[in-house]
């Protein structure tokens, strides 16, 4: 095991009626005046966003709102927040949304926390953060963790330029996760979302790091067994509460760092998947499955023990040889995820890209143009990126 370093500061409130606590709680972290945050409109027609509205009135603490996120949430959007918030003297952002609000929030309270500085020059690597203002999430999605996680993703339009940024001011200081707020979320971003948790996990899971890491291995296990099984009832009942709740749950802890401990993260297929997003909008979850099915190919026989044992305790296949068990270990999870529907190459994702020039345009991206390494498991240069946009495509 690896040494580490583990602070997840975020209190979670889970479960029935947890966002009625929202006035207590923020206030009890200092919170006076609120800027808070929406996406496109489910939580105005759910009547989420009037309930928090009415709660945080008769408490008596001060608010504004602002809507618009979009999925793949926009840099342009986050400097009208940072501007409204400086304007309203905000001391605390509050998210009502999926991991694109959240997103939002955490980069709203960057750029009003630094006055002078475009807030984009944290993600680009220009400006160093060293403080911020709490956020705190309602969330009504469970896929990206944004919610207790310490990193947080936002698009430049101008560039198209997807980029995370990961640091400790960006982990919230409150959420609040009420399994029943998803009950109404689409069934393409329900799968989505499941498929983002569980390669979160995968993403931890095939690293450099080949010391025995058991605990963490089995967290990661469990957890991967879990979503694969909870997804299965919520695509019938997307109301089944506990099938809802344990994703939910699984969401926060697959991204929080919890299984990389004793280890580290590799996060190819995000950095590949997120170009096809700043490029063509692709939802996340999508572009993670279209993806990892190629990274899978390209890389297994750095480590095919690796593979096998994936394939054994995920998928429960114990016949054959190394190389044969890891093969169809990374064929049960293509087969997966076309269980769901979700894309496994650029065709099912809707962008069959025709000219290598656009592959190596993304693979440019992804890489600095050929100055950094993606990932540790198999470290990839701009070529190595450009075969797997290829076998992709
Ligand atoms: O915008 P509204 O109208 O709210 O609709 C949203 C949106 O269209 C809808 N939705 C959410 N909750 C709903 C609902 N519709 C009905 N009922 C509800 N209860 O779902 C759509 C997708 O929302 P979004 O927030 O974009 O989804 P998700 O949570 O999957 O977040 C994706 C974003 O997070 C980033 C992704 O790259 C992507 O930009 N990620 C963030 C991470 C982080 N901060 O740690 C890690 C992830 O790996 C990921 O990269
Ligand atoms: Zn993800």
């Amino acid at each position: 095991m690896q040494n580490f370093n583990f602070k997840c500061p975020t209190e979670i409130v889970f479960g029935r009626g947890a966002e009625e606590q929202v006035a207590d709680k923020l206030r009890a972290y200092g919170a006076s005046r609120i800027f808070v945050i929406y996406g496109g409109g489910s939580v105005v027609k759910t009547g989420l966003l009037s309930k928090v509205e009415r709660i945080l009135l008769a408490s008596g603490l001060a608010f504004q709102v602002m809507g618009g996120v979009q999925p793949n949430p926009r840099l342009s959007l986050v400097r009208q927040g940072v501007r409204m918030a400086t304007a309203f003297h905000a001391d605390f952002i509050l998210a009502i949304g999926g991991g694109s609000v959240i997103d939002s929030a955490k980069a709203i309270a960057h750029g009003t926390a630094n006055p002078g500085i475009d807030v984009w020059d944290f993600w680009s690597g220009r400006a160093k953060l060293t403080k911020s203002m709490p956020v705190a999430s309602i969330l009504t999605l469970a896929a990206a963790g944004s919610e207790t996680s310490d990193s947080a993703v936002i698009t430049n339009e101008e560039t198209g330029k997807k980029a995370g940024l990961n640091t400790p001011f960006n982990r919230p200081a409150i959420a609040f996760m009420n399994p029943e707020l998803t009950f109404t979320v689409p069934k393409k971003q329900l799968v989505c979302g499941s498929c983002d948790i569980l390669m979160h996990t995968l993403e931890r899971y095939f690293t450099s790091v080949k010391e025995t890491n058991a605990f963490t291995d089995m967290v990661a296990e469990a957890l991967m067994k879990n979503i694969i099984a909870q997804t299965k009832i919520a695509v019938d009942d997307q109301t089944n509460y506990d099938a809802m709740s344990e994703i939910m749950w699984c969401g926060s802890v697959s991204h929080c760092n919890f299984t990389e401990l004793g280890r580290c993260k590799d996060f190819t297929c995000h950095k590949l998947g997120h170009e096809l997003s700043g490029k063509f909008d692709v939802t996340h979850g999508a572009s993670l499955t279209t993806i990892w099915p190629a990274w899978a190919k390209y890389v297994w026989q750095d480590d095919p023990e690796r593979f096998a044992t994936f394939a054994e305790r995920i998928w429960n296949i114990t016949t054959g040889t190394t190389a044969e068990k890891a093969k169809a270990g990374i064929e049960k999870t293509v087969e997966y995820f076309r269980s769901l529907d979700m894309p496994t190459n650029f065709t099912e994702l809707g962008i069959g890209i025709q000219d290598k020039r656009s592959l190596e345009y993304l693979a440019d991206m992804a890489t600095a143009e050929d100055t950094k390494k993606l990932g540790n498991f198999h470290p990839l240069d701009k070529a190595a990126a450009i075969e797997i946009y290829q076998l992709a495509n």
